[in-house]
């Protein structure tokens, strides 16, 4: 593991994340970019999930908001992946880098779960203000974690 690490922070993107004056600032910035879109449009899902505003169709609010959510998604992984690269030895090693990637891939396994099994608009709505509930609680974890990052 330590090998792999130290081989990407010795590849040429991995320096060049360090050194460029703003490339850095611009991958984070596309990060960000991505985590607006991403947990923009995931919040505005989860709430209506939860019932508010339910006299909105879910399907159609559904076609908008989530090709809009896997846009900022297919932004944020790669750029966080670049943010990452910069210094994977420091990042491997902090516990709080491990928590936020798991809390993505449990949101991620939650959105699914609900997609491939009963789907948005078959399911009952105490299946979809559950889900709706554990996705705006691990989103809004993941943007904790990421943010407190930077201070730890
Ligand atoms: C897709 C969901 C993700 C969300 C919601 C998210 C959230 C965040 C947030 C809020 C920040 C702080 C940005 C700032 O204040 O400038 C951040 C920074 C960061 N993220 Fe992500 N992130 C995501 C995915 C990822 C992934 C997949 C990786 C790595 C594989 C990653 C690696 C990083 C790194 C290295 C930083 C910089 C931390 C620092 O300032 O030292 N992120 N992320």
């Amino acid at each position: 593991m330590d090998e792999l690490l130290a081989r990407l922070a010795a590849t040429p993107l991995a320096d060049w994340m360090r050194l460029s004056r703003w490339g850095y600032a611009a991958v984070n910035a596309l990060h960000v970019l991505g985590i607006a879109l991403l947990v923009g449009a995931i919040t505005a899902l989860d709430l209506r999930l939860l019932g508010w505003r339910r006299q909105l169709p879910l399907a159609p609010l559904a076609r908008l908001l989530q090709p809009v959510a896997m846009g900022g998604l297919c932004l944020a992984l790669p750029a966080g992946g670049l943010l990452f690269l910069a210094d994977p030895t420091d990042y491997a090693a902090m516990p709080l880098f491990w928590l936020k990637l798991s809390l993505i891939a449990l949101a991620l396994a939650n959105a699914l779960a609900l997609n491939l099994g009963a789907g948005l608009t078959r399911a009952p709505p105490r299946r979809l203000a559950a889900a709706g509930a554990v996705s705006l609680g691990l989103w809004l974890a993941v943007l904790a974690c990421g943010r407190l990052l930077a201070f730890v």
